[in-house]
């Protein structure tokens, strides 16, 4: 008997075989591989999925990140906070555009931003709010855009992990000024290779993003807005996204189903999966599914031994990062870094088998 694998992105293509090899036939023989009919009507259908105006397809997640901080009027120098356990994404996309980041704390039972660990790291000079739908599970985006709109600063949402979540107020992507996705092979809705995208209700600010993920043109050859870069969807990755959006929400609910019964083997010891609370809400996605253990070295190494492949989502806080040594010594981000230490993922991906999901329930409860 194998291991349990954390994902298998083979297995999700094999259950789509003959549509994404004749969606990707369909690309090669259309003589049109970048920024074409495909990502036209992909920046359509994701708008439309998400329930904002504007759509505009880029190169990756970080990239969306970035110019969704440019969108808001980010320049260099600029102070933006974020939260420090959502894997550098964030902070590595204000590093590139000249920004400086700064950290706040996350809730202990969640380990999201919420409006009472972000009020008391905002400053004067905080010109962002980059909020992360950490694991799936949307972050309680009302109190947090009061927040900040109460101070004129703009709020950011990074999608990357909850593609298809919505909460009573909408979906991941509709909560703030503006949205950044993450399309990488491994997320709820991936690609084939990576790709990205920004959302937007605002048409400023979308033109704004169509024109500096392409050279910052304002025409053809026309380089008006600085800061611009290449990074475009090409009509690939945007066919098989097409394909594979009608799916995201079976998808989500099987991985919600699949959360549900870790939570549920874990119930009589002192492990919780992070969001089990919310396996039964569509405002959680399950992306990764993420146990707390006060022993997580030794539970790591009993489920390897029973087979179950794990790993950590994140180990290295963003403050703690040697990028950021120096800009970073002396924060202390307590809730943070105890997590850090305390967090496993065990497998989670839709085309888990049911045998898998017991194997993986069983090993937990032996825990
Ligand atoms: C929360 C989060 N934000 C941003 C990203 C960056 O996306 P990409 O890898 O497409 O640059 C990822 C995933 O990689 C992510 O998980």
């Amino acid at each position: 008997m194998g291991d349990v694998p954390l994902n298998d992105l083979g297995r999700g293509f094999a259950a789509l075989e003959g549509e994404l090899r004749s969606t990707v036939d369909e690309v090669l023989s259309s003589g049109w591989y970048v920024l074409g009919p495909q990502h036209d009507a992909f920046e359509r259908e994701f708008a439309a999925a998400v329930g904002a105006a504007h759509c505009v397809g880029v190169g990756n997640g970080t990239d969306a990140l970035e110019l969704a901080l440019l969108s808001v009027g980010c320049r260099p120098g600029d102070q933006i906070l974020t939260a420090a356990n959502a894997g550098m994404y964030t902070t590595t996309a204000a590093l590139k555009a000249g920004l400086v980041p700064r950290f706040a704390d996350v809730d202990p039972d969640t380990l999201l931003l919420t409006a009472a660990t972000v009020e008391p790291a905002l400053t004067a000079a905080t010109k962002a709010v980059v909020v992360t739908h950490l694991y799936g599970r949307l972050a309680e985006v009302g109190p947090l855009r009061e927040l900040c709109a109460g101070r004129g600063i703009p709020l950011i949402e990074d999608c990357a992990q909850a593609a298809g979540a919505v909460s009573d107020e909408g979906p991941a992507g509709s909560l703030a000024d503006v949205a950044a996705f993450s399309f990488f092979p491994t997320k709820n809705l991936g690609a084939l290779g990576d790709a990205g995208a920004v959302v937007t209700d605002d048409p400023e600010r979308a033109a704004l993003v169509r024109s500096l993920r392409q050279y910052g043109w304002s025409a053809k050859y026309t380089a008006t807005v600085p800061r611009g870069r290449n990074s475009r969807l090409d009509e690939l990755q945007a066919a098989v996204l097409r394909t594979k959006l009608p799916h995201l929400a079976g998808w989500n609910a099987r991985r919600r189903e699949i959360v549900g019964r870790y939570a549920t083997a874990l119930e009589h010891g002192p492990r919780r999966m992070v969001h089990g609370d919310a396996a039964g809400s569509p405002a959680y996605v399950g992306h990764l599914a993420v146990l707390r253990s006060p022993s997580r070295d030794a539970d790591r190494a009993a489920l390897a031994a029973a087979g179950i492949r794990t790993d950590v989502h994140y180990p290295v806080p963003d403050h703690r990062q040697p990028v950021l040594a120096e800009a970073a010594a002396g924060i202390s981000l307590p809730v943070t870094e105890q997590a850090a230490a305390e967090i496993l993922t065990v497998p989670c991906f839709a085309e888990m088998t049911d045998a898998e999901v017991d194997r993986v329930c069983h090993a937990l409860a032996a825990l």
